[in-house]
């Protein structure tokens, strides 16, 4: 997820394109850049880091009088955050200039051929691609050229180019990322999301799917998917800037509960083959080393922790490798027996937290083949790991993760799928049907969100006044439950354990007394008797019971108190749907308790001391 910004009009842009920038920094913050039209010459400037440094560069280097421009702030996913990944990237004939922002999945197979007709790369991004593909469709029509090279690509993009033989112009378009425009008084502005532009306007035009805009200082002409010119008309906003960045949700965390859908299509559907296999950039293992592989460690510290938790039985079961998972405060400490023929794998949104980089760098000391599981590129995990895949679930703003630990799950999900491939433990059919299982996920979550959220709300309610709740489950739902558990506990401070179901008799269930509420996570279908069984047991004991499982299991759910359920999937998938009501409980618990939510008290977003 970046920020990209266009303006043209009758004042120098560049002001306006630091300013929205600025605006949009939170949707990514590793590197940015600006393109200026002065004359027929485009005019790049862009940098490593915040948007500050843009400024100051741009301060020493130009006070460019251009009027037409385009800007970008970045969210690395392909290709480290360094001054020549950053955007904006220019074509070879250095007739066009463009910012993206999303993720084109078919950029390697382009880039391939475009090498061959002898377009030279500079960088490691996806985005080169369109730069280059821009002068081969170049037809002298703008428009046109922008809307043939769209044609070529797949995946999510939203982008804005300039052309240096139509200064006083740019044209945009996007698919699956955002782009809204604003006319006004002082010019047109484009940008990723309403606070790029709010200032200025706040009477805001939402670019549809595959429609396109040439834009000038007079405004906007919009065409739409055919090329047909069409008008359309503004949508007026009545948030403030803050609401704004939340995407007009209250809090960051309900906005990146409710982007998890678009999280995983992004982390998921780039590694999944055209023939319905399984392919990771960065993953630097042969087939015959994942052969001789004898052990799996998972390593990782809180939600990463539970992430892999998850890891453990679905790695487990469809590639038959013994997978041992670890806190990384202890695993650092406790000498552990490592081979060379032991997998350690890492994992952590932000890669710098460190007890999970001591116990990465233990793994490497001790010859083990190590792999990062990490969302932030070429942060410090991600630059020590042997082998990287990047969940691509966008910056996470809000302390209590969401997105990215179902990122997390999505990416162990793939792996399985391609250690028990590459382990010859998957037919050909077997694999494809995983894979387009894999595929239909981001849906069902989105129907998931849709049929609990106002439930969840309601059910919250029940929550407020307590001071003890207990998660339940087995297996998948038990690590399910551990971090339904922390989700809670971390940001309503109400006091909260998971239990293996099964573990409840030889102790804690002493603790389970008339009233006390149990959430009971029962929707991995292997183990749903048992667990029903163990929700009669808190029932004996007076427990209100909130159980959460699959539509198929409706009407076996007996004596519970309250139901959630949610849609059918794949077993193997279900704590990415059985996790997202957890979530919501969290968080509408953590509001009718007037908890800071995106701000909890004594957390931080990466915890980087020892
Ligand atoms: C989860 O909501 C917390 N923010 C915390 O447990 C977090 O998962 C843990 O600190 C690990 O962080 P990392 O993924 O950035 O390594």
């Amino acid at each position: 997820m970046c920020g990209i910004v266009g303006y043209a009009g009758k004042n120098r842009a560049v002001p306006y394109l630091l300013e929205g920038l600025e605006k949009l920094e939170y949707r990514g913050y590793d590197s940015a850049g600006v393109a200026v039209a002065e004359g027929n010459t485009l005019r790049v400037t862009k940098t490593r880091g915040r948007i500050s440094n843009l400024a100051s560069l741009i301060a020493a280097e130009h006070q460019s009088p251009a009027t037409v421009g385009i800007g970008h702030t970045r969210w690395a996913t392909h290709g480290k955050p360094n001054d020549v990944n950053a955007h904006p990237h220019q074509s070879q004939s250095g007739r066009f200039c463009v910012v993206h922002n999303g993720i084109i999945e078919n950029y390697l197979q382009l880039k391939a051929q475009l090498q061959s007709e002898g377009y030279v790369f500079v960088s490691e991004t996806d985005t080169e691609v369109i730069a280059h593909l821009l002068d081969k469709t170049w037809d002298g029509d703008f428009v046109s050229t922008v809307r043939k090279t769209a044609a070529l690509l797949e995946g999510a993009y939203a982008i804005c180019v300039l052309c240096s033989d139509c200064p006083d112009q740019i044209v945009c378009t996007r698919w699956g990322s955002p782009l809204v425009l604003g006319v006004c008084g002082e010019g047109t502005f484009i940008g990723s999301d309403v606070t790029a532009i709010l200032r200025h306007t706040n009477e805001i035009y939402y670019l549809d799917g595959h429609e396109t805009a040439l834009v000038d200082a007079k405004g906007a002409t919009f065409f739409d998917k055919d090329g047909a010119a069409i008008e359309k008309q503004p949508k007026t906003i009545e948030w403030n800037l803050s609401a704004a960045q939340k995407g007009g949700y209250e809090h960051f965390m309900l906005k990146e509960i409710m982007e998890q859908p678009r999280a995983i299509a992004d982390t998921v559907s780039p590694r999944i083959t055209a023939d319905k296999t399984i392919a990771f950039e960065d993953f630097h293992l042969s087939d015959d080393e994942i052969r001789r592989l004898r052990r799996v460690t998972i390593v990782a510290c809180g939600s990463a922790y539970h992430a892999g938790a998850v890891g453990k039985y679905v790695i487990e079961k469809l590639a038959r490798l013994p997978v041992e998972i670890d806190i990384a405060s202890e695993f650092r400490y406790r000498a552990p027996v490592l081979a060379p023929d032991t997998l350690v794998i890492v994992i952590s949104q932000s890669g710098e937290t460190a007890d999970t980089l001591a116990a990465l760098r233990l793994a490497n000391e001790q010859g083990c083949k190590t792999l990062c599981i990490v969302n932030v590129v070429s942060s410090s995990i991600a630059n020590e790991g042997g082998s990287v895949i990047y969940t691509h679930a966008g910056p996470e703003i809000a302390v209590a993760t969401t997105k990215a630990y179902a990122a997390q799950v999505a990416v162990l999900y793939l792996l399985a799928g391609y250690l028990a491939d590459k382990r010859g433990l998957l037919s050909k059919a077997q694999l494809a049907s995983y894979t387009d299982d894999l595929l239909a996920l981001p849906d069902l979550i989105q129907k998931t969100l849709d049929d609990c959220n106002a439930q969840i709300k309601a059910f919250a309610q029940m929550f407020i006044p307590l001071e003890h709740a207990y998660f339940i489950g087995r297996n998948l739902d038990y690590a399910c439950a551990m971090e339904a558990s922390l989700k809670l506990k971390e940001i309503s401070y109400i006091h909260s354990e998971a239990y293996a179901a099964g573990e409840l008799k030889h102790g804690t269930i002493s603790l389970i007394e008339k009233g006390t509420l149990v959430v009971a996570l029962a929707a991995y279908s292997d183990v749903f008797q048992k667990t029903m069984s163990n929700i009669k047991e808190v029932k004996a004991r007076g427990a209100r019971v909130l159980a959460v499982s699959t539509e198929r299991h409706m009407d076996a759910m007996g004596e519970v108190d309250y139901k959630v359920l949610i849609p059918d999937a794949n077993p193997l998938f279900s704590v990415s749907l059985e996790v997202v009501p957890m979530q919501l409980l969290g968080y509408y618990t953590a509001r009718a308790r007037g908890c800071d939510i995106d701000k909890p008290r004594n957390l931080a977003k990466s915890v980087t001391v020892e």
